[in-house]
């Protein structure tokens, strides 16, 4: 049977209404081998999200589009809680055993500030909520998954750029429940072959479809640099406030250095990665001790946080004023990427540069200034 008369799989994409999880969908859904299913309770994105994403999907379909193809471009969204074992049970059964096919499990709170303050709720949504979907999804017979991990749990790494082979350490309450999810997922694989997971530390995702139709829109003040300039050249945030930590750090002109990649090249990451799962995958030799791996995935391109002012100020022609502030708590001076890994086992490349990130950010924030603007329940769409 080619792949193209196969049914479609099954995903559920956990926290599918995100940032992240919106552009992976579309990702998911451009492939045509993939049904998806969203759970997302709302807590920091709008359904409307995944009507967008829907409808760019439809856009993108052939002349004559096939059933399957169509039926690809449907999203069955859920507003569910993960912390709520019962709402994601109630989920997997209208699937029954086996007919979810795999998990990209992404929904997490994100926020390292925010994480020293009410680090329980932390770990009850990133890691407590993540065990009880893992013993859910054995119920039912589906064990592969792809996890969000962070470039935060390499802490202050003392290799620049990072190989995965870092000891990982992390410096807030949000990398520790990453470590322990990976931790979790990664003594899961060793006590069971018939699980598959692979975890994807993330570097620093920016940009937008080109499309301005899907973006990141973060409840409150961004707490992302690029969404934050963003906001400021469309006058959601006020130019006054904008604060740069530190500029005495050892990198080229003393601003932190991070590595930001383009948010497609981001999820598409996930498809090489959900691919990486199938039995006929050569990611995991059958000898393997353990299926269970973890990649970077990033640009491999360090860039300060002056650079991402400047590239901004050329995106937007906004004059933006910065001041110069003492180092913060808790920032490390230099988060780049070494991608060879997840290039060489994955094909992952993330080709995409910062002029691309910041003209896409752009067209989104003007296009939707005030975000997706829309409250509404999600439904399931079919
Ligand atoms: N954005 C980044 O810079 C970045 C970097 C590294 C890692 N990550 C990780 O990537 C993942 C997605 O990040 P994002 O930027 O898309 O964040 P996001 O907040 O836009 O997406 C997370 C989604 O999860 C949902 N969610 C939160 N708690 C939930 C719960 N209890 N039940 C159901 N849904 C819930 C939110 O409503 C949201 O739609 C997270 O795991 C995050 O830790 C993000």
């Amino acid at each position: 049977m080619s792949s193209q008369s196969a049914p479609l799989k099954n995903v559920l994409v956990t926290g599918g209404a995100g940032y992240i999880g919106s552009h992976i969908i579309y990702c998911l859904q451009k492939t045509r081998n993939y049904k998806v299913i969203s759970i997302d309770n709302s807590y920091n994105s709008k359904s409307e999200a995944l009507n967008r994403v829907s409808r760019l999907s439809k856009s993108e379909l052939p002349a004559n589009p096939t059933d399957r193809d169509l039926e690809s471009t449907e999203i069955d969204a859920f507003k569910a809680d993960l912390t709520q074992p019962d709402q994601v049970r109630a989920v997997f059964e209208k699937y029954g055993k086996g007919g979810i096919w795999g998990v990209i499990h992404i929904a997490a709170l994100k926020a390292v500030g925010e994480s020293t303050e009410i680090p329980l709720e932390y770990y009850y949504t990133n890691v407590a909520a993540t065990i009880s979907l893992l013993r859910t999804m054995n119920d039912f017979d589906c064990h592969r998954i792809v996890y969000s991990s962070s470039a935060t749990v390499y802490g202050t790494p003392p290799i620049i750029p990072i190989p995965e082979s870092t000891r990982l350490q992390a410096d807030s309450p949000y990398g520790r429940t990453k470590i322990m999810g990976e931790t979790i997922l990664s003594d899961l694989c060793y006590s069971d072959k018939k699980w598959r997971a692979l975890s994807l530390r993330y570097f620093n995702p920016a940009g937008a479809h080109p499309s301005g139709l899907i973006g990141e829109d973060p409840r409150g003040r961004p707490g992302n640099l690029l969404p934050l300039l963003a906001h400021m050249a469309v006058g959601r945030v006020d130019n006054k406030s904008l604060k740069v930590f530190g500029n005495d750090y050892p990198t080229p002109d003393g601003t932190c250095v991070r590595d930001y990649l383009h948010i497609l090249d981001l999820a598409k990451g996930h498809v090489l990665a959900l691919d990486a799962l199938s039995p006929e995958s050569k990611v995991f030799p059958s000898d393997s001790e353990s299926f269970f791996k973890g990649y970077n995935l990033g640009k491999g391109k360090g860039v300060s946080v002056l650079q991402i002012i400047e590239a901004m100020r050329k995106a937007t022609g906004f004059d933006y004023q910065y001041e110069i502030i003492g180092r913060r708590r808790g920032d490390v001076p230099d988060l780049t990427a070494d991608p060879s890994l997840a290039e060489k086992e994955l094909g992952f490349s993330a080709p995409q540069d910062l002029e691309a990130m910041c003209r896409d950010l752009w067209n989104w924030q003007t296009k939707n200034p005030n975000g997706y603007d829309v409250e509404e329940e999600p439904k399931k769409s079919s």
